[in-house]
Order: C-alpha cells, then structure tokens, then sequence
C-alpha cells in the first residue's frame, strides 16, 4: 500500500538556535538562561554547554546544502533571542546579519523558511529582572518580535512565535529541569500567562506590520502533547490523573488560545499556584486572536494513575527532591503526585514509550476539539526518537530497525488522521542534526544526520535518506 499524503502537504526538518549554533560569545550574542545553567554544577548531563554544540553558526551553509540534497523543501529553525537582541529589546546588526546570510543560502537552496522566534534561549539580562515570571519579558519579547518581522517579514511568511510554552513554564520554573532551572509552582504559573502574553502581543505586532506591508503572514504557536491516558480506562481514579495531567500540559495553553480563557477545572486544580492571578484585562483578548495554523510538538504518549496517597498535590517547596545534587520536583503543578505506569510499550533512549496510536488520537482530538472549529490546520512541528546509535568505522548509522521504524509508524499515524478528515498540513522531523539535548547534553541523538563532534563531521543516518524519499514521493509505501 502506498499513503499519498494531501497536494502541498509541507515537508521538513526542524532545529533550534541553542541546540546547534555553538558561538556563543560572537557576533555579539549576549549570554542566555541556558549559557548560564549550563555553569550550573550537576544541571546538564556531562557538564556539557552550548558554546560549540554543532558549530552550525560557522557550517550553516554546508547545513543548508545537506538540507536540499536530503530533499527537504522546509526547514524549521530557531532565531537565537540573545543574539539579535542582546539586551532583551534592541536590535543587534550582527546578529540579525547571521540569520539574513542564513535566510539568502535558504532561498538559492530552494528550501522554505519556517522562523520559531523563541526556542528557549532567553536574554541573560531579562532573567535577572524575573523572566518570564514578570509581564514587563512579554513585552520585550514584542519588541523583539518587531526587530526581526519588521525586517524578515518581507521574506519569510512562516513564523512560529513560541516553541512549547510548557516546557517553559513548568521545567523552567517548576521542575528546575530546564533554565533557569526554579522550583517554584507559583513561579511557574505566573510563567505560564506571561508566555501566552508574549505570543498574543507579539502576534498583534506582527499582524499589524504585515497589514501595513502587504505581506502574507503564516502566524503560528507550537505546543507539546504528553497525551495522558487513563491507565485503568474503567478506573475514575485514573480518568481523573488523566483529566488533570491533560489540563495541566494541554488545556492549559489550548483553552486560552482558542476560547480565550483558562479551563475551570484548571483553574481549581492549580489554585494554589495562583493560575490565572496575574492576567488582567484585554489579555485573552490578545492571546485567543486568530492563528493561522496550531503547530504541535509530538514524542510520545503515557498512562498515568491516581497517587497512592491519595493526595493529588501541591507539594510544598521544600519537599522538592534532590537529583544530582539540584532541586527537582514534578512539573505537574497541582497534581504533582499523579504516578506514570508503564503501558509495555517500546521506549527510545529518552526512556519514552513509543505509541504512534497516539499521535494519531491527538491529531483527531484537537481537530475536532479546537483547530476544525477555528478552520486551521495542524502542522506537526518535531516528532522524532532518540536511540542508542551505533556508528559504523565511517561513521554512518543503520538506524533503519530504532529511528527508521518510529518514523513510519508515526507518518502512518499521521496519515491515518488525515485519513479521518483531521487538516494536518505539514510534517517537520526533529531533529537535523545530533545536538544539544538540553539537560541531557550532547548524550542524547535525535539527529537523522551523525554529528562527530570531535570533528564536526555530518553523516546521513538510514533514517535520513528515508525521510528524503517520502518528502521527494510525498507518500509512504508500506512496511
Ligand atoms: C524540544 C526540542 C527537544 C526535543 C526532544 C522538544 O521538546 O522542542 O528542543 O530537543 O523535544 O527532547
């Protein structure tokens, strides 16, 4: 059998600025939250830091090239906030200059931009005055916004404002998994408002630049999917860890966007947080305004079950437990001791179960739910794997058995939705390349291209030439 997938259905490869520029202290980038976790003893696997990751700010052109002959027509990439706008507001020439030659290669390439304008990498500077805890970085992040749209936006018509504000929020600001790396429930829900602010006033700036210039806007935000199910589906107990995980990860952010509030049920579940205490008014006005497509983040599903206490959260700042000598708590703020049980799936080398059932259920769900209703489609943004990659002597990597196989299974997955009449209208493999994978360092392979980083050296994996086949055939042929 052979999937064709829709006329003009968008296929790409997704990266993000921290994870693959390195060259963090040129062109006048100024540090950001991660430069500064990375120092944080114990915070990343290996000590490892951003500062060469895959030296794509000096290879980008040679990056761009593998893109085209992989046969890509759409890359998605990040712009480092830190570097075209150094202290938070302004513009940085040099900075800006390096996603303008990134830009130019691209288009003799053939390949569409796909712009995410914050993947993480905050200004060191507006962390220091709170971050994200405080309104005054949404509105930096406007100004920021402005900079690069008033100046790419003749040029690039697909913009991503924020790349999965959960992670943001809750490992920034709750778990202390990520940077700034904070324990804090209340912190982190004042984060969550405050980053859907940015998207809204960012958006409303963008909007109105494009209106004035003529220009076609693409405007989306792309959210992440933990997909929580029941692990007893006939349990109440577990339908209610699952009614809670998936508002405290999804609704959360999908009610404000589309209905233009928090979820009540929400709301009472993080009541203790303070969801919802900082907003004030005009704000969902803002943040519900109309987006042109949802783009979703998607890796894997789970089941979950009530606490065995009985007791669902909040767990009181100091019982925040110490991993590797940093505090780490739950970043399911309110429903911290809901439990995780194991469905038997395969796992990939992050330990996530591997379900592409459950992409499919996602994309039908918000299409019905929320995209259908609001007339947009769903673009998947990242989906991908990491595995235990063995290279050979020449460093190339048969990930056809591990990568290659969740590849198919979720493009079939994403088929099948489309199948069921869900608008998905784009695919975009994380990642390109090996990168930084965050707290997990360098330890971590999501790339369908090896990175030597002794040597900087690029090697298509199996999973890359495979991906560059259903892209240049637009179908799936069966396995
Ligand atoms: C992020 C990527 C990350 C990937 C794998 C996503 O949450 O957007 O930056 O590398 O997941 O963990």
């Amino acid at each position: 059998m052979i999937r064709e997938f829709p006329q003009d259905f968008t296929w790409g490869v997704a990266t993000a600025a921290f994870q693959i520029e390195g060259a963090a202290t040129e062109g006048g980038r100024a540090p950001s939250i991660w430069d500064t976790f990375c120092r944080q003893p114990g915070a990343i696997a290996g000590g490892d830091t951003g500062e060469v990751a895959c030296d794509h700010y000096h290879r980008f052109a040679d990056d761009v090239a593998l893109v085209g002959e992989l046969g890509f027509p759409a890359y998605r990439f990040s712009t480092s906030w830190a570097r075209v706008c150094p202290d938070g507001r302004g513009p940085n020439a040099e900075g800006i200059a390096f996603y303008e030659r990134l830009l130019d290669e691209l288009e003799n390439t053939g390949i569409e931009p796909w712009l995410t304008l914050y993947h993480w990498d905050m200004p060191q500077v507006l962390q220091d005055n709170g971050g994200w805890t405080r309104r005054e970085t949404a509105e930096a992040f406007a100004d920021y916004s402005e900079v690069l749209y008033t100046r790419f936006g003749g040029r690039v018509r697909n913009w991503m404002t924020i790349n999965e504000p959960w992670c943001i929020a809750m490992l920034g600001y709750a778990s202390g998994e990520h940077a700034p790396g904070h324990t804090n429930p209340r912190e982190a829900a004042a984060a969550v408002h405050n980053v859907l602010l940015a998207h809204g006033l960012a958006s409303e700036r963008m909007r109105k630049i494009a209106a004035a210039n003529g220009w076609d806007l693409n405007l989306g935000i792309v959210l992440n999917f933990a997909e929580p199910k029941p692990a007893d589906p006939a349990d109440p107990g577990c339908q209610e860890a699952a009614r809670r995980i998936d508002g405290a990860t999804a609704r959360i952010f999908l009610d404000p966007l589309f209905r233009g509030r928090y979820p009540e049920d929400v709301l009472e579940d993080m009541a203790g947080a303070g969801l919802g205490s900082n907003a004030q008014p005009g704000d969902f006005a803002l943040i519900s305004a109309p987006l042109d497509f949802l783009g979703i983040n998607f890796y894997g599903g789970c089941a979950v079950a009530p606490p065995e206490s009985g007791e669902w959260g909040i767990i009181d700042d100091d019982e925040a437990a110490l991993i590797a000598g940093r505090p780490r708590r739950s970043p399911w703020v309110g429903s911290e001791r809901v439990q995780v049980i194991s469905r038997g799936k395969p796992r990939t080398a992050m330990d996530w179960e591997v379900e592409a059932d459950d992409l499919r259920a996602l994309l039908v769900r918000l299409h019905e739910e929320y995209t259908g209703p609001a007339g947009i489609p769903l673009v998947v943004c990242e989906n991908g794997a990491a595995y235990e990659d063995v290279p050979d002597p020449a460093g190339y990597v048969d990930d056809s058995a591990s990568r290659g196989l969740y590849y198919r299974q979720h493009l079939a997955a994403v088929h099948q939705a489309i199948g069921q009449g869900v608008d998905v209208s784009g695919y975009f493999a994380w990642s390109l390349l090996d990168n930084f994978e965050w707290a997990f360092g360098y330890a971590k392979r999501f790339g369908i291209v090896r990175v030597d980083y002794e040597t900087q050296q690029r090697t298509p994996k199996w999973s890359a030439s495979f991906l560059g086949a259903v892209a240049r055939s637009n179908s799936l042929s069966d396995f």
